[in-house]
């Protein structure tokens, strides 16, 4: 080979150095919950994956949502993971099926419990377009069994105040990773909760009241689809819902959550339909009524 033939190669070599050190650079920096890591099992307990039944053939293939135990049978989550766009309607409760107690999506093992919905409630004003009031329950017909002290599951608290903004949380969920698939394995991450003006700023007339943001401004960590209804957790306690966000982990563009504070009462309100549906019963029907069975 000559002189020439021998620069010309070198050169090659080069370049092709500089394009594979380029590619893995940009492999690393893709976001990626969205840099997430293994979330521990005595700090989710909570967390549970809400499935589509008919999809949930293989145990783990259906998951759509993620939501969290509030009380023994009562799951707080988003409302559209309630909505069937495509058919614009919500749901039956008989199309849901939810797992509580399993990191791995699909391992189902002694402390896993798998449950059907007896009933579900969310706010009527939502609507799927601007997402506006996304907060959404499913009342468990097999919940936490009586008695408390389960290994692998335990309902978690409402934040009794505003969170302040520049709160470090965790967010948890089986949604896309940097892979662009659902995770196997829950996954948690570190995000901040952002002031309402600042993302005020951001998503401009799209953020409502009842909305909040957390995320980090550089980008890089975030929820993403299919964490969507599991919770935003500050201190231990419950102060958000994931529910949208302008792609994933983009910077500047930070996830935006439900504020549970906004909606506290009616979270805490929302019982099972059969003990609402009593409540409401005016009480001299429900007197007439144990006086009947009372002369039968
Ligand atoms: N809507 C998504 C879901 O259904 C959640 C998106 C959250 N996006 C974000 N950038 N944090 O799972």
């Amino acid at each position: 080979m000559t002189r020439r033939g021998d620069d010309y190669a070198l050169c090659l070599l080069w370049l092709l150095l500089l394009v594979v050190a380029c590619e893995a650079q940009d492999l690393e920096q893709k976001p990626r919950i969205i840099n997430g890591s293994i979330a521990r099992a005595d700090e989710t307990k909570h967390l549970v994956s809400i499935r589509l039944k008919r999809h949930d053939n293989n145990f783990g293939s259906g998951h759509i949502c993620g939501g969290a135990l509030i009380a023994p049978n009562k799951v707080l989550t988003a409302a559209h993971c309630l909505y069937n766009n495509q058919r614009k309607r919500y749901r039956q409760p008989s199309e849901f099926v939810v797992v509580l107690g399993t990191l791995n999506r699909f391992e189902r093992h002694n402390g896993t419990i798998v449950s059907p919905v007896s009933s579900m409630a969310y706010m009527h004003t939502f609507s799927p377009d601007s997402m506006r009031d996304d907060v959404g329950i499913l009342f468990l017909r097999t919940g936490l069994p009586d008695g408390g002290g389960h290994l692998s599951v335990a309902p978690i608290q409402l934040a009794g105040q505003v969170t302040p903004p520049g709160r470090v949380c965790q967010v948890a969920g089986w949604g896309r990773t940097e892979r662009s698939s659902l995770s196997n394995i829950l996954l948690t991450a570190n995000v901040s909760t952002i002031r309402h003006q600042t993302c005020r700023m951001i998503y401009k007339t799209g953020l409502l009241p009842g909305m909040m943001c957390a995320g980090r401004l550089q980008g890089g960590t975030d929820s993403c689809q299919g964490d969507s209804g599991g919770p935003l957790v500050h201190e231990g306690r419950v102060v958000g819902v994931v529910s949208w966000g302008y792609g994933c982990a983009e910077p500047g563009l930070p996830g935006v959550y439900v504020d549970v504070q906004y909606y506290r009462q009616w979270i805490e309100e929302r019982s099972s339909s059969a003990s609402s549906y009593l409540r409401r019963m005016p009480s001299a029907l429900v007197i007439a009524m144990i006086m009947m069975c009372r002369c039968l």
